[in-house]
């Protein structure tokens, strides 16, 4: 295919953060009596903040008012943000700057598809805001992960087509997300995990261009 952009989740793909959230969820589950595991995780991957705490509160048979909610969030957020404010440049995955840094030097434009609402507190904290020609997170979607509207927006506020567009995710809910937008996706992780994906490469150290341009050629 003709690779024009990628666009990128953030948390698990760019930078390790997706184990952060891990971490806030499972000490609020603690608090709540619910036992959650790195497996229960994988549900939460990609899931908005309010929905993935209406998955652990589904598992421990839990039935809370709005109010409590709100709180519980904000709580989790808060545990969150004290791993997220130790983050520097440096810090981002294994690849993710030199696989940016091939993109820009291809003139290969490149897009962000993130549901959290801290994407760009993340990216500047990392310094890496800059490789971004737009950014498309959390505060601005109306639809969750699996629906496509997140990397639609990002293809269509990058002036390209979904056809010469190319998403890369961690989890399963955005590789649905991005299948559901016509688009051709890369998987980073863990292939047993990640089988629906188009191919599946452990980081982004792993991933060359050559083989994204030949995605669509019959193997
Ligand atoms: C996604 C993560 O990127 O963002 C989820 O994969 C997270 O785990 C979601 O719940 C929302 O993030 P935030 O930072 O807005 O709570
Ligand atoms: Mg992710």
């Amino acid at each position: 295919m003709d690779v024009k952009a990628c666009i990128f989740d953030l948390d698990g793909v760019i930078v390790d953060t997706a184990k952060y959230h891990y971490l806030a969820w499972k000490r609020l589950a603690e608090e709540l009596d619910i036992n959650f595991t790195e497996e229960d995780n994988e549900e939460l991957k990609g899931v908005s903040r309010m929905d993935s705490l209406d998955i652990i509160l589904r598992k421990g048979k839990k039935e809370i008012s709005q109010e409590k909610k709100e709180e519980l969030a904000a709580r989790k957020n808060e545990w969150y943000l004290e791993f997220v404010n130790e983050m520097k440049p440096g810090d981002e995955l294994p690849g993710a700057r030199h696989f940016l840094d091939t993109l820009k030097e291809n003139n290969i434009k490149i897009g962000l598809g993130s549901s959290s609402k801290n994407a760009k507190l993340c990216l500047s904290l990392l310094d890496m805001t800059d490789y971004f020609d737009v950014i498309v997170d959390g505060t601005m979607i109306t639809k969750a992960k699996p629906d496509p509207q997140i990397f639609l927006m990002g293809a269509e506020k990058l002036s390209e087509r979904v056809e010469n567009s190319i998403v890369f995710e961690d989890a399963i809910a955005g590789i649905e997300s991005a299948q559901n937008g016509g688009f051709k996706v890369v998987g980073i992780g863990d292939a047993k995990i990640l089988d629906k994906a188009d191919i599946v490469r452990s980081s982004l150290a792993e991933v060359s261009l050559d083989e994204l341009k030949s995605l669509n050629n019959p193997k």
